[in-house]
């Protein structure tokens, strides 16, 4: 960190990031998508909590992100927003409610606002989403982009490979960061793009730049909390960092409550009425 805000802010708004990367202080992102996993993730201090349509494989158990739907994001979002004080809650726009037709991009980003209280939406794409991008703006809705692999494009990648590891490939996700930023997006995610090519978007444009494996260089990182606390066991990408195993602490809580259990130690004596 090269430096700082110098008081906490109350509230973290687009225009606290803004300040942020100015003052070259990083980001932190997390996703949520329940009231008690977002309060807990609020009161650490982080800056903004996604609610990603990764709820469509981490709370559905779908294999993509492809089946969620609009009420299902509204659901997880409006939880998350009773749980948030401090940070900027983001959700994501779902598969299908959005592509090619802006006026009903518009009508789920008016929707997700008035029926969740969060603070902005975020979308997948750059130039072929920009009509959306812009309607929804003009609605005063704050757009977060999303670029490099975007994972509701997932039957076109076919593999969720790093992206734009070709000069064609990076010089679209360049000029679409520049078409973002001049549109009105307040910032944008970049995934699993190589670590030179997140420092030149960051450094080439104004709008804070956040990236999940797309190194060090960009302004701020996301991580899906599920993976990061190693709720999720089966997905290990280069860029995931495991703070915890909490699937085997879990697991491990439990199997000592079946114990218990089946053993008549619980509830015991000072554990009933
Ligand atoms: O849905 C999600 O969790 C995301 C992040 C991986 C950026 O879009």
């Amino acid at each position: 960190m090269t430096g700082a805000l110098r008081e906490k802010p109350k509230k973290i708004t687009t225009h606290v990031l803004q300040e942020m990367k100015l003052h070259g202080e990083k980001i932190t992102m997390l996703t949520a998508y329940d009231f008690s996993l977002a309060r807990i993730l609020d009161s650490s201090g982080i800056d903004v909590i996604l609610v990603g349509d990764s709820a469509s494989n981490v709370m559905a158990g779908y294999m993509t992100t492809i089946p969620i739907t609009l009420n299902e994001m509204i659901y997880y979002a409006s939880a998350v927003v009773r749980g948030v004080k401090r940070a900027l809650v983001v959700v994501d726009l779902p598969f299908g409610t959005y592509q090619g037709n802006s006026k009903e991009a518009l009508n789920s980003a008016i929707r997700i606002m008035k029926e969740t209280g969060a603070g902005a939406v975020k979308l997948e794409g750059g130039e072929e989403i920009q009509e959306s991008v812009e309607r929804i703006l003009s609605a005063g809705i704050p757009v977060m982009g999303h670029l490099g692999l975007t994972p509701q494009s997932i039957h076109k990648f076919g593999t969720y490979v790093v992206r734009a590891t070709d000069k064609d490939e990076a010089d679209k996700l360049v000029k679409d960061a520049h078409i973002l930023e001049d549109t009105g997006c307040f910032s944008i995610v970049l995934e699993k793009i190589p670590a030179l090519l997140g420092e030149k978007v960051a450094r080439e444009v104004k709008i804070p730049i956040i990236g999940i494996g797309a190194g060090k260089g960009v302004d701020g990182q996301i991580l899906v909390t599920h993976d990061m606390l190693g709720v999720t066991q089966e997905f290990s990408p280069r860029f995931l960092r495991r703070y915890h195993n909490l699937f085997t602490e879990i697991r491990g809580a439990v199997e000592n409550y079946i114990t218990d259990v089946k053993k008549c130690d619980f509830p015991n004596e000072r554990e009933q009425y």
